[in-house]
């Protein structure tokens, strides 16, 4: 009887601390980060269209407070490949489209608009997402990869094996606005300056690097 109220109560709580603060789970850079991205107010991808537009809003925050208090000071340095799956490359000035600095303000809160980034075929297909290079004083670094879930190419469907499209902490509910011609969404980052997160493989539960800086190569 008591064996059963502790396990409820182990349930409860892990099930409830799961939902409120959740540690962002890292993913792999990927061959297309450079350095240099322009400082922007908000959004990453110049010249938005009026459809297909992401608005993202969300708050960095504190693992190690219970996601209690938002992080001053981050960076997000933030790129993704535009509406045809292409990424810019920085190669002149007009070549750094879809890539973005941007600052917080000083509870965490950040606001993005952005295209919603469109899919590319390596060989099968990758969902759509964004990359995050999150960087705080303090705080270990962040690099990860950001999802939607309606999105049919999550893992297992996913072509990038190693990414983590299947981790729900990458995972944003993002819904149409404005006559279908925008999508609104919340995806909060939560860091911590003590706990690693637990890296969840197929085959085995690691507590890993936040960064992965080898280069994934995409397969043709
Ligand atoms: C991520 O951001 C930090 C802080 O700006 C920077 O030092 C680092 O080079 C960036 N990129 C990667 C891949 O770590």
């Amino acid at each position: 009887m008591i064996a059963v109220a502790i396990f409820l109560l182990f349930l409860t709580e892990t099930v409830l601390c799961q939902n409120a603060c959740t540690l962002t789970q890292p993913d792999i850079l990927g061959p297309y980060w450079i350095p240099g991205s322009p400082t922007k107010k908000d959004a990453v991808c110049d010249n938005l269209p009026a459809h297909d537009v992401l608005v993202l809003t969300g708050r960095v925050l504190d693992f190690d407070s219970k996601c209690g208090k938002g992080i001053s000071n981050v960076k997000l340095d933030i790129w993704q490949a535009n509406m045809q799956g292409v990424y810019s490359a920085g190669k002149s000035s007009a070549d750094w489209y879809c890539r973005a600095i941007i600052f917080p303000d000083n509870d965490g809160n950040f606001k993005i608009s952005t295209l919603f980034p469109g899919r590319y075929d390596d060989g099968g297909y990758r969902p759509a997402h964004i990359h995050f290079n999150v960087t705080a004083p303090g705080y270990p670094q962040l690099v990860t990869q950001l999802y939607f879930k309606q999105d049919t190419y999550l893992s297992p469907r996913d072509s990038c094996q190693r990414c983590r499209s299947d981790s729900q902490s990458l995972i944003a509910t993002v819904t149409h606005v404005n006559d279908i011609k925008t999508y609104v969404g919340n995806w909060d980052i939560v860091l911590s300056k003590t706990t690693r997160p637990r890296i969840v493989t197929k085959s085995s539960v690691v507590r890993g690097s936040y960064v992965d800086i080898k280069p994934h190569i995409m397969q043709i």
